[in-house]
């Protein structure tokens, strides 16, 4: 059967300030969903969290981009928001840019990443929740996945995976797509993706079935709202096993907490670390970044689940690894590259503090001239 996964979040209040969730607002989510299943929009759900975020992970055999779907989901935020604001949440209904619902919640402040394929014979899938970062943290792990045999040995060694993936690249500024395919490709994919501001693997597919494999939401807000409202905090789906990267080679790359963008303010380069549901809410400097993963078998669009794939000793040193990074980026307090660079800055007080000082801020003596003259090289 043919059935698709859709994974919609948004942050609609926090529980204290941006660190978690008040449970009241994921049952009146829930609510919603339940309602939902009862009327045939859905064929299950569960509703989780990820720092101060809502997830709602529905299955149903709508498509992608269904209105139905969205509009429940639209309905099932606006019903926490109520909530959030009689509890004075932090933030309430933050990610709900838009007053009314108009077909499809994208561009409306909600990250969505939703797939459609044909249930294998077993469809293990991980889905993949981020607090305190944006989008192109998924940059680095996908890559890994889908692309580095050092991760993947399936890459090598099973014949399914051999033929390799291909990475679809979106140019958030330019709002352009391109596919490029690994291996043979590899040095052009990392040119783009190594600039996870400015390009973003929005999906992945097999090359040998041409099956998707991976997508991930690429919203983001403060292009939306024309300000900061808070991080893109992102999500995720990967399909595993198979034709896929087993389960194990799809969390490996999260024992390395790479550094991305976000953390205090939405303006700070932190550690990401992987975390079981009860270290999902964020503490230090309103964070580290953190990551949650929840494992499902899905059988005939019923989700068995979730597995808290993160809660599990084989984390412990990647843990603890993000907090020696912590302790280390924090040290650098208000210096780059610990506070992200001029432009990257969700919060900044430099345009306000040059107007404020403008007639203080005198110009250079003009330097000398002097003859530079290059010398001869024979190399490049
Ligand atoms: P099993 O032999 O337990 O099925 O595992 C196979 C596998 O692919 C593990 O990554
Ligand atoms: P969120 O994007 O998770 O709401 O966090 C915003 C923030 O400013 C944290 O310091
Ligand atoms: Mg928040
Ligand atoms: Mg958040």
């Amino acid at each position: 059967m043919r059935v698709t996964l859709s994974v919609i979040k948004a942050d609609i209040g926090g529980w204290v300030g941006h660190s978690g969730v008040h449970p009241d607002l994921l049952e009146a989510a829930r609510q919603v969903l339940e309602q939902g299943r009862q009327q045939g929009t859905l064929i299950d759900y569960h509703v989780a969290f990820c720092g101060d975020d809502v997830n709602l992970i529905m299955t149903h055999t709508q498509g992608v981009e269904s209105t139905e779907v969205h509009a429940l989901a639209w309905e099932a935020f606006q019903k926490a928001t109520a909530v959030a604001k009689q509890l004075k949440l932090y933030g309430a209904g933050q990610d709900l840019l838009v007053d009314a619902f108009s077909g499809n919640v994208r561009g409306m402040g909600p990250g969505v990443a939703e797939m459609e394929f044909e249930e294998r014979k077993s469809e293990p899938v991980i889905v993949f929740m981020a607090d305190k970062t944006s989008p192109g943290a998924w940059n680095l792990p996908l890559f890994r996945i889908f692309a580095d045999p050092f991760n993947t040995a399936g890459l090598v060694i099973a014949p399914t995976l051999h033929q390799g993936f291909r990475f679809e690249i979106h140019d958030v500024q330019e709002h352009k797509k391109i596919l490029l395919d690994a291996p043979e490709e590899m040095y052009d994919i990392l040119a783009f993706i190594g600039a996870p501001e400015r390009y973003n693997i929005k999906a992945v597919y097999s090359r040998a079935t041409g099956e998707i494999a991976a997508v991930t939401s690429t919203e983001r807000l403060s292009q939306v709202a024309g300000r900061y409202v808070g991080k893109d905090d992102p999500v995720m789906i990967v399909r595993a096993q198979s034709q896929f990267p087993s389960v194990g080679e799809v969390l490996e790359p999260f024992t390395f907490p790479h550094l991305v963008p976000g953390w205090m303010r939405g303006s700070h380069m932190g550690p990401l670390m992987p975390v079981g549901l009860n270290q999902a809410r964020t503490a230090r400097f309103d964070g580290p970044p953190r990551v949650v993963a929840l494992g499902f078998q899905i059988a005939e669009g019923r989700l068995v689940g979730p597995v808290d794939m993160f809660d599990n000793p084989a984390f412990d040193e990647a843990r603890r690894m993000a907090n020696q990074i912590a302790d280390y980026m924090r040290r650098h307090g208000p210096f780059e590259p610990h506070r992200l660079a001029l432009d990257e800055m969700e919060y900044t007080t430099l345009p306000d503090i040059l107007e404020r000082l403008a007639d203080r801020m005198e110009p250079l003596a003009a330097p000398e001239k002097v003859q530079a003259v290059a010398p001869e090289m024979d190399v490049d």
